[in-house]
Formats: structure tokens, C-alpha cells, sequence
């Protein structure tokens, strides 16, 4: 099979690529730099916002893997976040429709959901998330991630092309997984011993009291407007957050979830062989929370919402379900973090 991988030299293409061309099939990568080197397959640039070009690469290709897009809002205006990532996304399934392309796997993001760099959250209603839970986007990247899985869908209605959109989150290098954990716990762990030792009343107004305020630095640094990198890493002058509950809030909005590069990889090469019909959003993640501890004492970090908290499968302590996934495309990850054994 011929795969065309678009962004297959970022983040999360690199993995993917190695992956696929290990198995056997042939990859062409595209980007957005000239001549980029692709060890594991062929690399042509090309811009997905160029339409013409871009139908005249993915011509002789089999299946597509969408991953090229701004990654985040950070220092992008909102106006280029939407036409690199949903129309970019327009572009790979009209040019599949065209050439007859029936299968596409996409990257879309956990940030669908609308909770990270938005400046308002959705009120949960239960946990573990899921894909039919609510989502609300007040950022052009939530929102181009929203777009990307409509079109997705109006392209199955049109054309019949099959397609998954995997909500990632953050897809960390598989290195960092086995010997970096401290990288991924940016604040003091005693903030969570804190809220856990808390009477139910008092964490409830106290996570209430933390939403709030970062629901207002948020909207103070809308990502849509901000042109500036690292302006979420510290409170402002007008926030009333310790760094460390900042910290804590950025990991509370992505549900203390994380991915390794090979089981995202793994899930990808799913999305593309495995038998189904339509276009279907799906959360790939590790199916235990980054914190290493019950999903009912993860619940309470949640207080403020109460949300009805839900039985998982035994073993699975993430605020997000991957059982679509396991079901749709048999995806089961293999690698978590050290201490997230429980
Ligand atoms: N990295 C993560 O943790 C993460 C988490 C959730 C979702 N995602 C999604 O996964 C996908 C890949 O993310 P990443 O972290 O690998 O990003 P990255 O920035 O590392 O790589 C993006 C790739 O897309 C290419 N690209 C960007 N704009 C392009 C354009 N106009 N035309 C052609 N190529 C273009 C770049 O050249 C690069 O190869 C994105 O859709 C991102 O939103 C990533």
C-alpha cells in the first residue's frame, strides 16, 4: 500500500513513518521545508494550503495520514491556525475524493474537547470523557480540531471515505516515558495531596476559586490574539495563581493524560487497516492518568463540576476513554509512565 503522511517529519509523524515503513509500506512524507531528510521513506515539499500541488502529490497513493498543521495557537494568529488546519484539512480529502483516495487517518486533538486553550471550559458532566460527552471551543485551534472531524464526516457523507480522527494528547517521546517522568510533573505533587486530604466542600470551593481564575487569565491572554511563545508558562501580574497551581491547571485541563510516540504510531497504522465504515473521532491516550493514582481520587480534582464518575474497564484510571478506540480499531496501548502501575 502507498501512504502519503502529511507533517510525517513532526512530532508525531516521525514515529508513524518508522512504523509504517517497518511494516512494510511504501511512505511519501510531506512538508512544508524543502528537502527534508526521511530515512524510512521519500519526501516531497509541499504547502496543504496549495491546492493544486497538493492533488498532484497525493496522486498513486493508497491512503493518507493528515498530521500537517500548527500544533498549537501559541504564537500563531487565530485567522492561520484555521487555514492551515481546517482548510488544509479541506484540501486532503477534497484531493482524496478526487483521485479516489477511500481511507484517511487524521490527528485531531484531545483539544477538541475545548478545555486547554480555550477561555471557558466545558462543564463536565462525567468521567471518563468520552466522544459523546460535550465539547466547547473558544480558541481557532479547538475549533480547528471541531472542523477537522466535520469534515471528516461530510466527506464520508459525500464521498464514502472512511476516516478516524485521533484526539491525541500530549504524544511524548517514547525516551522520555521510560527514563523523563519529571517532565511531565511540572509542579509540586503536594498540590494533589492537598485537594485529596481536603473535606469534599472545601475542595469544591477551592477548585472553584482556581477555575476562575484561570478561566480569567485566559481570557486576558487570549491564545486567538497573542502573538508571543510562553506566555501560558507564567501566571501575569493580574493573576492570583502560584506558579505551581498554574502548572497543576495546564495538566488539569488536558485530564492528566499523555500518549507515547509508539502507541500513537500503533494507532495510527490501525486507523488505516483496520475494517470500518464513516468517520469517527476517537481519544487515544494511555489508560492511566499521569498522576498514578484511582480514578475516583481523580474525580475529586474535579470537584467543582462533580461529575458522575463512571466504571471503566478494570485497570483504566484515565478521565478519558479510549474504549471506542479499543472497539473501532482494536487500539490497546502498551506504554505508560513509571509509576502509573496502580
Ligand atoms: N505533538 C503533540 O503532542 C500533539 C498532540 C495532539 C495533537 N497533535 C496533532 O498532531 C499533528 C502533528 O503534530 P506535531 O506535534 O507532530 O507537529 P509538528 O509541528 O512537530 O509537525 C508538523 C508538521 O506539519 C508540517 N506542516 C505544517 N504546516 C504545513 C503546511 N501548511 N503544509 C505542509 N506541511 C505543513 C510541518 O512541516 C511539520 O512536518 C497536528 O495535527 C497536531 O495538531 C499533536
Amino acid at each position: 500500500m502507498n501512504v502519503l503522511v502529511t507533517g510525517g517529519t513532526g512530532a508525531v509523524g516521525h514515529a508513524a513513518v518508522s512504523l509504517l515503513a517497518g511494516q512494510g509500506y511504501s511512505v511519501t512524507v510531506v512538508g512544508r521545508q524543502e528537502g527534508l531528510p526521511v530515512p524510512a521513506g521519500r519526501y516531497v515539499a509541499c504547502d496543504i494550503t496549495d491546492y493544486e500541488s497538493l492533488e498532484s502529490v497525493i496522486a498513486g497513493h493508497d491512503a493518507i495520514v493528515h498530521l500537517a498543521a500548527y500544533n498549537s495557537p501559541v504564537g500563531v494568529s487565530g485567522r492561520d491556525v484555521f487555514r492551515v488546519n481546517s482548510l488544509g484539512t479541506f484540501n486532503v480529502f477534497e484531493a482524496a475524493a478526487r483521485l479516489g483516495v477511500r481511507r484517511v487517518v487524521g490527528a485531531s486533538s484531545i483539544n477538541a474537547v475545548g478545555y486547554f486553550f480555550g477561555d471557558r471550559s466545558v462543564p463536565l458532566e462525567y468521567l471518563p470523557i468520552d466522544e459523546a460527552h460535550a465539547v466547547l471551543a473558544t480558541d481557532a485551534y479547538s475549533f480547528s480540531k471541531q472542523s477537522m472531524e466535520a469534515i471528516g464526516s461530510y466527506f464520508w457523507e459525500r464521498d464514502r471515505i472512511a476516516s478516524v480522527m485521533l484526539r491525541l494528547p500530549g504524544v511524548i517521546p517514547h525516551d522520555d516515558i521510560l527514563e523523563n517522568r519529571e517532565r511531565y510533573a511540572t509542579y509540586d505533587p503536594a498540590i494533589i495531596d492537598r485537594f485529596l486530604e481536603m473535606s469534599a466542600d472545601e475542595r469544591q470551593s477551592e477548585l472553584a476559586r482556581l477555575q476562575a481564575e484561570y478561566d480569567a487569565f485566559r481570557r486576558r491572554n487570549r491564545s486567538d490574539e497573542h502573538r508571543g511563545t510562553g506566555w501560558w508558562a507564567r501566571p501575569d501580574s493580574a493573576c492570583r495563581l502560584s506558579l505551581d497551581e498554574l502548572r497543576f491547571m495546564h495538566h488539569k485541563v488536558n485530564f492528566f493524560t499523555y500518549v507515547d510516540e509508539l502507541d500513537c504510531a500503533q494507532a495510527i497504522l490501525r486507523g488505516l487497516v483496520a475494517d470500518y465504515t464513516g468517520s469517527h473521532p476517537l481519544f487515544i491516550n494511555a489508560h492511566r492518568n499521569a498522576l498514578g493514582i484511582s480514578l475516583a481520587d481523580l474525580g475529586k480534582l474535579y470537584d467543582a463540576d462533580r461529575p458522575d464518575i463512571r466504571p471503566t474497564r478494570p485497570g483504566d484510571t484515565s478521565a478519558v476513554s479510549i474504549d471506542r478506540a479499543r472497539e473501532r480499531i482494536g487500539f490497546e496501548p502498551r506504554w505508560v509512565l513509571p509509576d502509573g502501575s496502580n
